[in-house]
């Protein structure tokens, strides 16, 4: 952390006296003042609940302007890296922090193919859950359950434990999204191919079956990996918090990952695409581009209690540049599987259009983010709605355990406790009941 020349002083109405504040800079974004001596030089805590204005880490891997809409992973623009790298290259980049030359790449993919399988007794663990649970339930169980057959990786004060368990999460993931979703199907599980590329081998474990050959299509492949690469990192989101406030303790690193799925299940997180989904489709339902008007009015009603999933975001005050590389996407891939007229779509634009329009939102500074395309692609290629955001999470997966290798490595990493403001009773006595 650079010390900025600049210092922050804290004064008080009450004539106490002023306390004065390091102030670090950043090699881009805005500066933060240092308040750990505050408690210590005042007795008083700060208050900042949702983390409005609170910097809880200093981190080296993704950096995103909400005002000018980007997101640079390890420095290079998303646009570029969505374009140039597959998500294997993605992965390198944000575990290694430089993309990989050809000889490095070669030796990672075929590192991460070699972890591919899970241990034969997963599947007994999986066959404990209903057929019709949710896929995020069900990937909460089996993260965390990776730490009882892979013990000999969980030391985290051991660098290549860390490294391990990375690749394991990295190369597991889809292993573990495929089979609760065959699970769910009542259809047998596909063992990983290492000799496909890690989303066409995603995409044979998903939607092959023993009886058949399979043919992996590269349009869908290649849609599919652009939604892994746009999802693999966004620096402090909740679920990125989570992983590390759950780490901090010193927990292993799949009970801290399993953390990360659970906090991203949540619709203001990773839950938004199966919500925004669900939500065009039941406007589709309604009467669709007719009834557009009437429900952004909806929308706009604060009684009402709905909100249009897939819009607004805490960092973005404008574009959410994933959400454009999305929308791109999505028009390839109906184009190229025949589906340029499909009625979501449509919805989906003509919804986005009125929004952009209306001064509500406009005032706001609401725009589309990241899920508001990414159901329509995903139902494209035939991912049912409930697996949307287990596929969010197999990609975030390499973002969860970069920043938890980042803090576990921070010399300065500390137990997460945060404070608060008690308004609860005072000292009572328990009354004697007769
Ligand atoms: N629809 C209608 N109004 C909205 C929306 C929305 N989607 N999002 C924000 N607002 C309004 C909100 O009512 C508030 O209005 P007012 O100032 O009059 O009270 C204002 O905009 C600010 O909203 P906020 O809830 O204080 O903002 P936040 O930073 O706490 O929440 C958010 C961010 C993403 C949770 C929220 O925008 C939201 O609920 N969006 C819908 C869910 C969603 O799409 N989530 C995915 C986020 S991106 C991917 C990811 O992180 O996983």
């Amino acid at each position: 952390m650079k010390l900025s020349d600049k210092k922050a002083i804290l004064s008080f109405s009450d004539g106490s006296k002023p306390v004065e504040f390091p102030i670090y800079d950043g090699t881009v974004g805005p500066q933060v003042i240092d308040i750990r001596k505050l408690y210590g030089q005042t007795g008083m805590f700060t208050y900042d609940p949702g983390f409005l204005s609170t910097a809880a880490c200093a981190s080296a891997i993704t950096y995103i302007d909400g005002d000018k809409g980007e997101v640079l992973y390890r420095g290079y623009p998303i646009e570029q890296l969505a374009v140039n790298c597959d998500f294997m290259d993605i992965c390198y980049l944000i575990l290694n922090g430089d993309i990989p030359d050809l000889a490095q790449k070669k030796e990672f993919d075929t590192l991460v193919s070699h972890h591919t399988m899970v241990h034969e007794q997963m599947q007994f663990f999986l066959r404990g859950f209903r057929r019709d649970a949710h896929p995020m339930a069900v990937l909460t169980g089996l993260v965390g359950a990776l730490a009882a057959f892979y013990h000999d990786s969980t030391d985290i004060t051991n660098p290549h434990h860390r490294h391990v368990s990375a690749i394991r999460l990295i190369a597991k993931m889809p292993t573990l999204v495929a089979m609760a979703y065959k699970y769910s199907q009542g259809q047998p599980f596909m063992y990983p191919d290492n000799s496909l590329s890690y989303t066409g081998n995603f995409l044979r474990m998903m939607f092959a079956n023993p009886c058949e050959p399979y043919v992996v299509n590269p349009v869908v492949e290649r849609a599919l990996d652009r939604i892994f690469i746009l999802h693999a990192d966004h620096e402090q989101n909740a679920s990125t918090s989570t992983v590390r406030l759950c780490g901090s303790s010193g927990t292993n690193p799949f009970a801290a990952m399993a953390a990360g799925v659970a906090c991203l299940w949540g619709p203001a997180h990773g839950g938004a695409n199966e919500a925004c989904l669900q939500m065009l489709e039941q406007l589709q339902a309604d009467g669709g581009l007719a009834k557009v008007g009437h429900f952004m009015e909806q929308v706009k009603d604060k009684n009402s209690g709905v909100r249009l999933m897939g819009f607004g975001h805490r960092v973005y005050k404008n574009y959410d540049p994933r959400a454009k590389l999305m929308q791109q996407t999505c028009k390839e891939v109906l184009a190229a599987l025949g589906l340029e007229n499909d009625p979501l779509f449509k919805l989906a634009m003509e919804v986005e259009r009125i929004a952009l329009e209306d001064p509500y939102f406009v005032e706001r500074k609401l725009y589309p983010n990241v899920d508001f395309y990414s159901g329509i692609v995903q139902r494209a290629i035939g991912v049912p709605t409930a697996l949307f955001t287990a596929i969010f999470a197999l990609a975030r997966t390499v973002g969860w355990i970069a920043q938890w290798n980042e803090m576990i490595s921070d010399p300065e990493y500390k137990i997460g406790r945060p404070r608060q403001l008690f308004e609860g009773p005072t000292t009572r006595q328990v009354p004697v009941r007769k």
